[in-house]
């Protein structure tokens, strides 16, 4: 089927309509809607692979939705959604398929990349990363001393080191508590020093995570890694017992010294933020266990069928796409917070920077033309709950800007303590009633306020937030929910007509660093030919560098 030829976005009817009802929408108030109709609270949820989601908290109306829903068959998302399944290259500046949805087919499906079913391979690597993660967990695996490995070590950056960190702390409650595991990824030297300090070289095994292999951090890091094993080993040979490699650039990686027997494939159609469900989750394996891995990988395949199959109007990421869209487009909204109440999610926010602004950053459209009449992603940050509560809420509360919020919250601890559970999701609720609702000014008298405070503790509400809701956090969940962002991002690059699949736009800061560390490092001073600003920098550097 043809992808319909995308027109300028703003000029589309749907999205005209759209801007005419959020005229009339920015003088409606939640509390409005509420009371205009008392089963909203049940009739803007949906429920799905686990995952409660109440966005009757966003200023919506039906009509709001139906017109989202026009934009997006405007926009061709449903052809879209199967372009990407049916592995077109849809990573038109690259030339590539973006495919992460095969790593977590079930055997017997297909997806086809070059008349080739990658289905079979995705299974022929999990099923080498089940033996190794074995041979490391039984203690069969052992370091050139003879001793079984106990620490183990993913160093990587953005994609190969965010999913991960994330994944591993999300299910650490899963995680085999006699192995320690550490991430490095930043090129500040203190990030490898701090995370092998009080490790054993002869029980620690490094995982080299890069899609690429070339990256200026990992490689640096990697080759102090070797390094710092030599040291202690005094053997090349230790390198093969101590350094595997998750990549798609073999040759870089023998060439590196490690047996490329010892290297967990992947492929180009899996862009680096999306491959945490890759090989590149190696250490989620290691630390969590084979089948917890798959089911893991069993919630995503769940969002993916969802996302593949549902109705636009009850498909929960398109319907999560399409608010981010309305709230940035139509309300002004410059961000997003995404608020975990759940501990474990502490990396979550962080993982979902990448995700979703390397994605969708951009302001060339696909056909290359300059963004200049629409805003593309807005800024996600967050923090785990309570903690957001007592720093930043108060902007979210009564700052000028809005600042639509997703709360994440669980039924069940995984760690039961006394009230501690009851108190965190009473937490989540509050905070959405109070953005929403609000507190007037008569509310605020009423309770005995000084006239002169009144203003100050007076709370507009009419503040959107969304809250997601799932039994415990388990590998399962998790990968729904990740599955979920994955595609909600997808849907609002679709909106936008941008490639949330490529990052250009991290290219210039690589190749000007490239550049700079021969004019610091270089004896001979080489002379300087920037700006004034970046030149007196360097100098300043070099002669403090002299100095020391
Ligand atoms: O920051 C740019 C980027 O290319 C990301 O997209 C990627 O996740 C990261 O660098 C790491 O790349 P690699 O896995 O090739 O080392």
């Amino acid at each position: 089927m043809a992808i319909p030829v995308q027109t300028a976005l703003t000029h589309r009817p749907s999205w005209q309509a759209l801007q005419k009802h959020s005229s009339v929408m920015q003088s409606v108030h939640l509390r409005r809607l509420f009371a205009d109709d008392t089963t909203r609270g049940k009739r803007f949820t949906l429920e799905e692979c686990g995952l409660f989601w109440d966005y009757s908290k966003q200023r919506i109306t039906d009509e709001t939705v139906a017109l989202l829903l026009s934009l997006a068959e405007a926009c061709g998302v449903s052809a879209k959604i199967d372009a990407m399944f049916r592995g077109d290259a849809i990573n038109s500046t690259e030339q590539r398929s973006v495919l992460h949805v095969a790593l977590r087919a079930e055997p017997g499906e297909s997806y086809v990349v070059d008349g080739v079913n990658v289905v079979h391979n995705v299974h022929a690597v999990l099923d080498a990363m089940t033996v190794f993660c074995n041979s490391i967990r039984d203690g069969a695996w052992l370091g050139f001393t003879g001793k079984p490995i106990r620490s183990v070590v993913n160093i990587g950056i953005g994609g190969s080191d965010l999913g991960p960190v994330m994944a591993y702390e999300a299910l650490r409650h899963y995680s085999r508590r006699d192995l320690v595991f550490r991430f490095v990824s930043n090129v500040d030297g203190t990030d490898f020093v701090e995370a092998t300090r009080d490790l054993d070289p002869a029980e620690t095994l490094f995982i080299i995570s890069s899609k690429t292999f070339t990256t200026q951090e990992t490689m640096t890091n990697a080759h102090s890694a070797r390094s710092w094993m030599l040291a202690a080993s005094c053997d090349e040979q230790s390198i093969a017992k101590h350094f595997v490699a998750v990549s798609t650039n073999a040759s870089e990686v023998s060439k590196f010294g490690i047996d490329t027997a010892n290297m967990f494939g992947f492929w180009d159609w899996v862009g680096g933020r999306y491959s945490m469900d890759s090989a590149i989750g190696l250490s989620t394996m290691l630390a969590i266990g084979p089948e917890h891995f798959r089911e893991m990988l069993s919630g995503f395949h769940a969002m993916d069928v969802h996302f593949r199959s549902a109705p636009l109007g009850s498909n929960i990421p398109v319907l999560h796409g399409l608010l981010a869209v309305w709230n940035t487009n139509f309300l002004g909204a410059g961000s997003i917070a995404v608020l975990p109440y759940e501990q474990y999610l502490k990396r979550f926010p962080a993982y979902l920077q990448q995700l979703t602004m390397e994605s969708n950053g951009k302001r060339v459209s696909l056909d290359g033309e300059s963004i200049t009449d629409y805003e593309t992603c807005p800024i996600i940050w967050g923090e785990p709950g309570t903690n957001g509560q007592h720093s930043f809420y108060q902007l979210i509360h009564q700052g000028t800007r809005v600042v639509p919020c997703d709360f994440l919250g669980f039924f069940r601890s995984l760690n039961p303590l006394s009230r501690h559970h009851d108190l965190l999701l009473a937490n989540v609720f509050a905070q959405a009633e109070a953005l929403a609702f609000g507190r007037t000014g008569d509310e605020v008298r009423a309770d005995g306020a000084a006239e002169r405070l009144v203003p100050h503790r007076t709370f507009d509400g009419n503040r959107p937030s969304s809250v997601f809701l799932a039994d415990c956090l388990n590998p399962r969940i998790l990968g729904s929910l990740l599955a979920l962002y994955e595609h909600s991002v997808f849907v609002q690059g679709v909106l936008w007509n941008i490639n949330s699949f490529d990052q250009w736009g991290v290219e210039l800061g690589k190749l000007l660093a490239a550049k700079i560390v021969p004019e610091l490092c270089s004896e001979s001073e080489p002379s300087l030919t920037h700006d004034s600003s970046t030149n007196s920098l360097i100098t300043k550097y070099r002669s403090m560098r002299r100095a020391t």
